[in-house]
């Protein structure tokens, strides 16, 4: 007789951006006619660049003639851009990464859900908290979990990340026992903080003198504009035996609707005399057929001369929104965190956070990410996103803090 998993029982609720979904679905049913503004989900609003949008075109074109027609692709991404992406993001930088290290796929949700399959089920495991729902969840539904208890699962590990340590765990953070795997996400995903060098340096020497593995969710590196900051977790030397990185072109150049993302898995990486590259490889190869040729052919674009300014521009349109947020927020005296390197702006409330959101909701219009969405510390925050168009950004500010106010 057919038989479920049962792990999926333990989830504690619908996946986050769903129940906002579902709320914000009810209150537009319920009030036809107002103008709602959604600063909830990370969701890009501008047009993709010129630059991106003529590759792709050029890359519909190729699929109209028989010359330029190409079926099924490498499942690890065509080379033209993985070149692109090793040259561009890595070895400019001085990374020890190289085109065979590349994995390209359609997101990084997937990927960063995806990659706990590789490891054993009871291997012991850190995130974050607050936390991006993923990391959790996905193991949650592999089992590597007991039940829900009070906002958390048995068996995880949590960092927690508080004002005293500006949302930034270090390794000092973990039990004794340490961690088998650990996830990592700079700029934070929903704090907007960032990791200094010597900060990921903790990490980087924790983990090679632990055997243990960090995955690294970078997705919002395009948002980092301080030199000082590490972009990449491999700018840190050792890291390319100890971490696995995750990106996405996503909110770098517009392209959540589009799909493209990429996963460094470093060759050299070997855990149980394995290499970790070539059994990501074997599993990315069997369950996945590759992005498709016209959208590797945009996200190429973004490296070109013309891709790079325009993406750029992009950003710092993105970025303009958080400084509005941010400093909106400052004014009427609320303490915030990120929205500088980063796309979102954290807010203290002190409320219960999703009362906060439906106040917003019912009362400005506006939707925004309670904060205990993502995890016990998340109570008394919600988090605002900077992707939205510069008007909707200042007419929802307006309306948050009289809302709030
Ligand atoms: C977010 O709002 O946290 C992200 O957009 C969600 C995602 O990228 O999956």
């Amino acid at each position: 007789m057919i038989r479920l998993n049962n792990n999926f029982n333990k989830l504690q609720a619908g996946y986050l951006f769903i129940e906002i979904a579902r709320r914000v679905s009810d209150h537009a049913a319920a009030n036809p006619g107002h103008k709602l503004i959604k600063l909830g989900i990370g969701d890009v609003t501008r047009p993709l660049p010129p630059a991106i949008i003529k590759a792709f075109h050029e890359g519909v074109d190729d699929q109209a003639d028989a010359a330029g027609f190409r079926g099924y692709g490498p499942e690890q991404g065509y080379a033209f851009l993985r070149e692109a992406i090793a040259e561009a993001d890595f070895v400019s930088r001085g990374c020890s990464i190289s085109a065979d290290d590349i994995f390209v796929s359609d997101g990084a949700k997937c990927d960063t859900g995806n990659f706990q399959e590789l490891f054993a089920g009871d291997i012991s495991i850190a995130v974050p908290d607050p936390v991006y729902p993923v990391y959790v969840d996905t193991n949650v539904m592999a089992g590597r979990t007991g039940e829900a208890k009070d906002g958390r699962y048995d068996g995880l590990i949590y960092l927690e990340g508080t004002e005293n340590n500006g949302f930034v765990p270090s390794p000092a953070d973990l039990p004794e026992d340490g961690a088998d795997l650990v996830y990592l996400c700079f700029p934070n995903n929903p704090t907007g903080t960032t990791a200094t060098r010597d900060q990921l340096g903790e990490w980087v020497e924790w983990a090679l003198a632990q055997r243990s593995l960090i995955l690294f969710d970078a997705a919002y590196e395009a948002f980092v504009t301080d030199p000082e900051l590490p972009r990449s977790i491999y700018e840190i030397p050792g890291a390319e035996k100890c971490a696995v990185e995750f990106r996405s072109f996503s909110k770098t150049a517009g392209f959540t609707g589009t799909r493209c993302a990429y996963t460094i898995v470093p060759g050299a990486i070997e855990i149980d005399g394995v290499k970790l590259r070539d059994m990501w490889n074997r599993r990315h190869s069997t369950k996945f057929n590759g992005v498709s040729y016209p959208v590797q052919k945009a996200a190429a674009a973004v490296y070109s001369v013309e891709g790079k300014k325009e993406t750029r521009e992009l950003i710092n349109y993105y970025l303009g929104n958080a400084k509005i947020i941010r400093e909106a927020m400052n004014e009427v005296s609320y303490q915030t965190w990120g929205g500088v390197n980063s796309p979102y702006v954290w807010v203290k409330t002190g409320e219960d956070s999703w009362d906060t959101f439906d106040k917003l909701l019912k009362g400005a219009d506006v939707v925004v990410t309670p904060g205990s969405g993502f995890g016990r510390m998340g109570e008394g925050f919600i988090r605002i996103s900077a992707f939205n168009d510069r008007e909707n950004v200042q007419e929802a500010i307006g309306r948050i803090v009289k809302a709030m106010g």
